[in-house]
């Protein structure tokens, strides 16, 4: 039976997953291997330094796959003239998948819709949720504890039903998932796609190093603390590279402390994406197969 959701139709891809854009951690090969094994690839814009490096980003992506990708645009905490040419060459390039966070992201989905395009919006809570789908947002992105990167506070289990029963838009769930089982429970309750980060921080296709791809395999979700002392804003860090007492000033962000979030537990191996996306569908099978019939007796 095809796995599919309205929200993974809407989008073109064949699996209703999606691998979150990751600072410094997504690059082309990430995006395209994604993208080649039936998820949505994506990447922040920022990955590139200037926007003539991401302009030739695009045209590398277009390249080497004709499937559908998507492009984060942070809204907040950028330049805005950087925001705006990022925005602009979204628009040229026909970046089929949007993906905003901070701030309001209602001028984006008008300018994105006018071309047929989607737009996916971060949330931790239901405030802002509302905003987005007010705003006209194709999906809102349910970011919960344990996510790596800027995370939420609210347990996936809380997050993801209470925003599905409050709008009308679909959801996707984000924070911890990285195996089938839990791509299962995360449209048991009831998100379109689950937005999977940390698990790709493994992917041989991804730009981590080998030591930072080490630290996000088989580790404890007690390595992975949650602090607003490395960007300003609350997210997941590995411990181990916070320098003693705190970040100091010589210590590039992001580059030196990484982020990852509490599915460091679940990863198994550094892999290539499509072995770690076939393990999903395989595990979301058995994991479907392995509940207790209904009206057995
Ligand atoms: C190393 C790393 C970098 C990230 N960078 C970004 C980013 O630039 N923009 C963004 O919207 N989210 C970013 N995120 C968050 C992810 O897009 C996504 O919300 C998160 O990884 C999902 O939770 P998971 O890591 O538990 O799968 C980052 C996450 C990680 C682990």
């Amino acid at each position: 039976m095809p796995l599919t959701t309205p929200l993974s139709e809407r989008l073109g891809i064949e699996l209703p997953i999606l691998a979150a854009p990751m600072f410094l951690v997504s690059g082309v090969d990430l995006v395209v291997a994604s993208c080649e094994a039936g998820i949505l690839g994506t990447i922040p814009s920022l990955n590139f330094r200037t926007p003539e490096a991401f302009r030739a980003g695009l045209e590398a992506i277009r390249s080497r796959t004709d499937r559908p990708f998507g492009v984060n645009v942070p809204l907040k905490l950028i330049d805005p003239a950087r925001l705006e040419a990022d925005l602009a060459l979204c628009l040229e390039y026909e970046v089929p998948v949007i993906i905003t966070s901070l701030g309001d992201p209602s001028a984006v989905v008008r300018a994105a819709h006018d071309r047929g395009l989607a737009v996916l919006h971060d949330a931790t809570n239901l405030r802002h949720a509302r905003k987005a789908e007010a705003a006209g947002v194709d999906a809102v992105i349910a970011v919960a504890a344990g996510a790596g990167g800027h995370a939420g506070r609210v347990s996936p289990f809380v997050l993801v039903p209470w925003l599905v029963e409050h709008l009308s838009c679909p959801v996707v769930a984000a924070g911890g998932v990285a195996t089938g089982r839990q791509l299962a429970a995360s449209l048991a309750l009831g998100a379109q796609a689950v937005y999977v980060g940390t698990r790709f921080i493994a992917a041989e296709e991804s730009a981590a190093s080998p030591a930072y791809k080490a630290m996000c395999v088989r580790g404890d979700p007690d390595d992975v603390v949650y602090t607003d002392q490395v960007s300003g804003v609350h997210g997941n860090f590995l411990r181990r590279t916070i320098p003693a007492g705190g970040p100091v000033k010589d210590v590039k962000r992001w580059k030196d402390i990484w982020s990852a979030g509490q599915g460091i537990a679940l990863a198994d191996a550094v892999k290539p994406v499509a072995a770690i996306v076939a393990d999903m569908v395989a595990e979301y099978e058995a994991a479907r197969a392995a509940l207790p019939p209904v009206g057995a007796s």
